[in-house]
C-alpha cells in the first residue's frame, strides 16, 4: 500500500459500560476501497462516526483535527434536502464547496456556472433527466445516487459510506454497486455494507468487526476464507455470494 490516506490507532468507544469499539486500527490508501463488514450492533456505524468525528473516541487515535478538516470535511453523506429539486440540491453542495470561486464572473454568470456544474455532476450519476425533480419524491434508488452526487460535488478527499445499498431493490443496488466502482478509481472509500455480493466485488480490503474487534482483516480472498470469519459472521451468507 502507499502511503495511507487514513490511519486509526487502537480506536475505543464505549457508552456506559458496553464497549462498542475496542481497540480498533486500520489503515486505508489512497486507492483504495476499504469495506467494513461485521453482524448487527458490532460498532460499524460507531466507528464511522468516530471516524468523521461525530462521535468523540475515548482512547486512540483516529487524525488531528486538521487533518480532519481537510481529508474527511464532506465525505459523508449528507441528508437530501426533500423539497428542493435534484438539481439544487447538488448546486447547494458545489457552492458551498466553490462558492468563492464564482465571486468575480458577476450574479447571472455565477448562477449559471453553479447550475453547469451541478448539471454534469447529476449527468455523472444518471439523474440528469431528474434535474427538475423534487428530491424527496424520488425513489429510493435515485435518493441514494443523488447523495452521493451531492457528496462528490464537495470534492471529498475520502468517502465513508455506511449501507448506501440498504433498502434498495436488485437493481438499484446493481446500479449503486456499479457507481462505486468507478468512484473507487477516483478516491478512497470506506464502505460499510451488508451486502456481502457488493462487498466482495467492490473491496480491495474487508475488514470484519465483531463485538467491537476486527477479528480478521485483509484481501476480500483472504477474509473469506477466514475459519474464524466464516464461524462469527460470513457463514451461508458467503457461501452464497461466493458461489
Ligand atoms: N449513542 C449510543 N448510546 C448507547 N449505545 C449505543 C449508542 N450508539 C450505539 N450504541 C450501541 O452500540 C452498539 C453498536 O452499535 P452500532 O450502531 O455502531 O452497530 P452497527 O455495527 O452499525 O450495527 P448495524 O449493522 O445494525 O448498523 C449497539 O449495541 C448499540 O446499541
Ligand atoms: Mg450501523
Amino acid at each position: 500500500m502507499t502511503a495511507p490516506v487514513l490511519r486509526l490507532t487502537r480506536l475505543c468507544k464505549s457508552f456506559g459500560a458496553l464497549r462498542v469499539t475496542d481497540d480498533v486500527s486500520l489503515e486505508v490508501g489512497a486507492r483504495e476501497l476499504h469495506a467494513i463488514i461485521g453482524p448487527n450492533g458490532a460498532g460499524k456505524t460507531t466507528l464511522v462516526h468516530q471516524i468523521s468525528g461525530l462521535a468523540s473516541s475515548d482512547s486512540g487515535r483516529s487524525m488531528d483535527a486538521r487533518a480532519r478538516a481537510g481529508l474527511i470535511r464532506s465525505f459523508q453523506l449528507v441528508s437530501i434536502l426533500p423539497s428542493f429539486s435534484a438539481l439544487e440540491n447538488v448546486a447547494l453542495a458545489v457552492q458551498a464547496r466553490r462558492g468563492a470561486s464564482f465571486r468575480f464572473v458577476g450574479r447571472a454568470n455565477a448562477e449559471t456556472a453553479l447550475n453547469d456544474a451541478a448539471m454534469a455532476m447529476l449527468s455523472r450519476f444518471g439523474l440528469a433527466a431528474r434535474a427538475d425533480f423534487t428530491a424527496g419524491l424520488m425513489s429510493h434508488g435515485e435518493k441514494r445516487q443523488l447523495e452521493l452526487a451531492i457528496a462528490m460535488a464537495a470534492e471529498p478527499k475520502l468517502l465513508l459510506l455506511d449501507e448506501p445499498l440498504a433498502g434498495t431493490s436488485h437493481e438499484e443496488s446493481a446500479r449503486i454497486t456499479a457507481t462505486l466502482k468507478e468512484l473507487k478509481r477516483e478516491l478512497p472509500i470506506i464502505l460499510v455494507e451488508h451486502d456481502m455480493e457488493a462487498v466482495f466485488a467492490l473491496a480491495d480490503r474487508v475488514s470484519v468487526l465483531v463485538y467491537g474487534r476486527i477479528i480478521a482483516s485483509g484481501s476480500p480472498d483472504e477474509v473469506r476464507h477466514d475459519p474464524e470469519v466464516r464461524s462469527a459472521y460470513l457463514g451461508d451468507e458467503a457461501e452464497e455470494a461466493m458461489a
